[in-house]
């Protein structure tokens, strides 16, 4: 790859892996689009992009479920620099609940932003990469493309529909050796998702353990952009569940429903139900980090109540 200044277009860069993905690009020097729905938080990451030494930052709210601002976004960002060098998918967002429970504009919600809204990317940005003859689009999936967990139901279902895509992709661009698509599959990472989630289970979510930092997994992105045929898997812990999963189906099927109240939620912040900001931005949420508080602590008292019963959600 070049030392120029790279074109750098991030979904999701207000909040989280996307946030960060835009600042690491921008203390590399490269020209950042910073996409996401909420224009002030993204304005305030501009500023932090300034600051890191970005070639340029360019600031485009966009919702990416909607395929017309799409079109818009990847236009705009064409007449400004007149190409495209990388675009990192990242806007995500969460909805905990069973399948039942989560009333459907919010199932839809989920799965408009992360699977719809990866295709609507994938359908403007493509066209670019394939007529420049060269480019990356990457797409941040999850571990739960790769594993079923209960509780996380659209979540879970858009993320299996990423995972899809991807291979989609990649077997259609395959004529052009260097129109490159990009995947990785995140573990539990420390970002606000888990607050800003939509919740209809009862209690807040948190990021399983191993937690990995918003900037170890900014890196390994990068370092993805630059070399194809690194892993998709991010952790290890990613490789024992999913080896659980396909090749014990009978003994995963048995513990994810107890392990996962305890491992990835916190059972002493009860939550009423909410669409959080499924359907639209909580721009006060967007941060680089969340606040889970250490993960192994987390689960000792999670286990603490429910041994002694007070893990009874309000509703
Ligand atoms: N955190 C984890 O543990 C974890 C693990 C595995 C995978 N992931 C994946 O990593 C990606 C980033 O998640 P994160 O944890 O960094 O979340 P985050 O901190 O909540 O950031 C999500 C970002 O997406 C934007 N966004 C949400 N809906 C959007 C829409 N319709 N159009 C455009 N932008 C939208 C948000 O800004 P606005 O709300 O202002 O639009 C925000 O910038 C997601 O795909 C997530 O599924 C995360």
């Amino acid at each position: 790859m070049s030392t120029d200044p790279q074109v750098l277009l991030v979904t999701g860069a207000s909040s989280g892996i996307g946030r960060a993905t835009a600042l690491r690009a921008a203390a590399a020097g490269d020209h950042v689009v910073l996409v996401a729905r909420g224009e002030v938080s993204l304005k305030e990451v501009a500023d932090e992009c300034e600051l890191a030494g970005a070639a340029s930052t360019t600031v485009l709210p966009t919702d990416v479920g909607d395929d017309a601002a799409v079109e818009r976004c990847i236009a705009e960002t064409l007449e400004r620099f007149g190409r495209i060098d990388a675009v990192v998918n990242a806007a995500g967002v969460v909805a905990y609940g069973r399948t039942e429970e989560v009333p459907a504009p919010v199932f839809d919600g989920v799965l408009r932003t992360n699977l719809l809204g990866s295709a609507n990317i994938a359908r403007h940005v493509l066209p670019v990469l394939r007529r420049q003859g060269r480019g990356t689009l990457l797409l941040v999936g999850s571990v739960v493309g790769h594993v079923n967990v209960p509780s996380m139901s659209p979540y879970v279902v858009s993320k299996w529909g990423v995972r899809s895509l991807a291979r989609q992709l990649v077997l259609e661009n395959r004529d052009l050796d260097d129109v490159h698509i990009g995947y990785v599959a995140p573990g539990g990472v420390d970002t606000p998702i888990y607050q800003q989630a939509g919740n209809y289970a009862g209690f807040v979510g948190r990021p399983p353990p191993p937690v990995a930092s918003p900037e170890r997994i900014a890196r390994q992105i990068l370092n993805r952009i630059e070399h194809p045929w690194l892993r998709a898997q991010l952790t290890l812990t990613n490789d024992v569940l999913r080896f659980g999963f396909s090749a014990l189906p009978w003994v995963y099927d048995r513990i994810v429903g107890p392990i996962f109240p305890v491992g990835a939620t916190d059972l002493g912040r009860p939550v009423e139900p909410t669409e959080g900001n499924v359907l639209v931005s909580q721009e006060t949420g967007n941060a680089l980090t969340g606040d889970p508080g250490n993960a192994l602590v987390g689960i000792a008292r999670n286990l603490a109540r429910r041994v002694t019963g007070g893990d009874q959600p309000r509703h």
